[in-house]
């Protein structure tokens, strides 16, 4: 398929995915809008146990090499603004992420190389996964136990203030390890005239935010990137009645677990130390949501010569302290997550987010070409023997 015939499928799959986001664990329109273009192009969709979400093969020579192409399909709980004639027909619900984009981009790619399987040598695996924006998705697929037989995983998300069509990516971490908090402060409620018969979860919950606000700033390297946020404070009913609770939620985030126990650990000791001096309970918990992404920095290096030789222009990604799930894949199988820019007049996440539709064939002809060329490096390097 020629590139401006491909680009003009694309805009057309593109615009209907824009119009019908869903959110996570709940793409079943997506799913079966993926599944039926697929089929109609003659690409094989394995039998898994995702409810939504799918993994599709593109198999070449038997006994090859396996490599996966993955793109997450959910979308956000947000009220799209962008005045776009194909916007969200679904109210309250955006594709502001862009993973419309990175589903159609592996669509285009698995046009390409079903025309190709007859040269490819191993087996592509395409995972369209679901619930990327915090509900497990990328642990779903892995699960499925489809993924055992890969050796290399890439992905591509689009950045927003980049031009479009420019490669951006770096070695190592780009997307930070992520923590969420919750903090329950338990005092004893009463009358906002007799604060001394209380114990005030609200002056404590005030307290707990701003020593919060040293732990980064006075307690952590300055060369070593992390933030806080508390993005929720809940306490109180009307304005005479001290409440007996409140509660404070957030986000930590960092680019290694180490780093983010840290952190954890000091707010749990500013708890500890207002429990002791309050004379309040405190319910203190935190967890991981994802781990920092990790790209194989010799695969990075492959990934840019492959960009190149599409005549792309390729420059380092900076750093975020977003997560991706992502990294759950590069846990366990070696890959390089990749961006394209995509030229928005907002950030994603943001109502007004747009992603131009122009690279979408480029997009797809680059992961076709690292979906194919991954297979045949492989092939012909297979990992030493005895690692199975
Ligand atoms: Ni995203």
């Amino acid at each position: 398929m020629d590139k401006i015939t491909l680009q003009a499928t694309l805009e057309g799959y593109f615009t209907w995915f824009h119009r019908h986001p869903e959110l996570g664990l709940a793409e079943h329109k997506t799913t079966a809008r993926i599944r039926e273009l697929l089929l109609g192009a003659g690409v094989e969709i394995l039998d898994t146990p995702l409810k939504t979400g799918l993994i599709a093969q593109i198999r070449g020579r038997p006994g090859g090499p396996v490599t996966a192409l993955r793109a997450d399909i959910d979308a956000l709980p947000i009220a799209e603004a962008t005045g776009l004639d194909y916007a969200s027909e679904h109210p309250g619900c955006m594709h502001a992420c862009g993973h419309d984009f990175h589903l159609t981009a592996l669509l285009g790619a698995a046009l390409l190389l079903r025309e190709e399987a007859e040269t490819l040598a191993g087996t592509v695996k395409l995972l369209f996964q679901p619930a990327e924006e915090g509900a497990g998705g990328a642990q779903a697929v892995l699960d499925t136990g489809f993924l055992d037989d890969v050796e290399e995983i890439y992905g591509l998300h689009v950045m927003a203030t980049l031009a479009p069509g420019v490669i951006a990516l770096s070695p190592g971490a780009t997307y930070a390890t992520v923590g969420r908090f919750r903090i329950l402060v338990k005092g004893r409620g009463g009358h906002a005239a007799e604060p001394h018969h209380s114990k005030d979860p609200i002056v404590a919950a005030a307290r707990i935010i701003n020593q919060a606000q040293t732990i980064i700033s006075r307690g952590t390297s300055p060369f070593d990137p992390a933030v806080l946020s508390i993005t929720r404070v809940l306490a109180g009913s009307t304005w005479n009645v001290i409440p007996p609770e409140a509660l404070l939620e957030g986000t930590f985030r960092a680019f290694s677990p180490e780093k983010l126990t840290h952190i954890a650990e000091s707010l749990g000791k500013i708890c500890r130390g207002l429990e002791e001096s309050d004379g309040i309970a405190i319910d203190y918990t935190w967890r991981i949501v994802t781990y920092s992404t990790n790209n194989d920095p010799v695969l990075t290096e492959w990934v840019a010569e492959t960009a190149k030789k599409l005549d792309l222009s390729v420059v380092p990604y900076p750093p975020t302290m977003g997560g991706e799930d992502f990294a759950l894949y590069q846990q366990r199988i070696p890959g390089v997550f990749l961006n394209i820019g995509v030229g928005s007049p907002q950030e994603l996440h943001n109502p007004g987010f747009i992603a131009n539709p122009a690279p979408l064939a480029t997009a797809a002809e680059l992961l076709a070409a690292l979906g194919k060329g991954s297979v045949a490096r492989l092939a012909q390097n297979p990992p030493s023997l005895g690692s199975g």
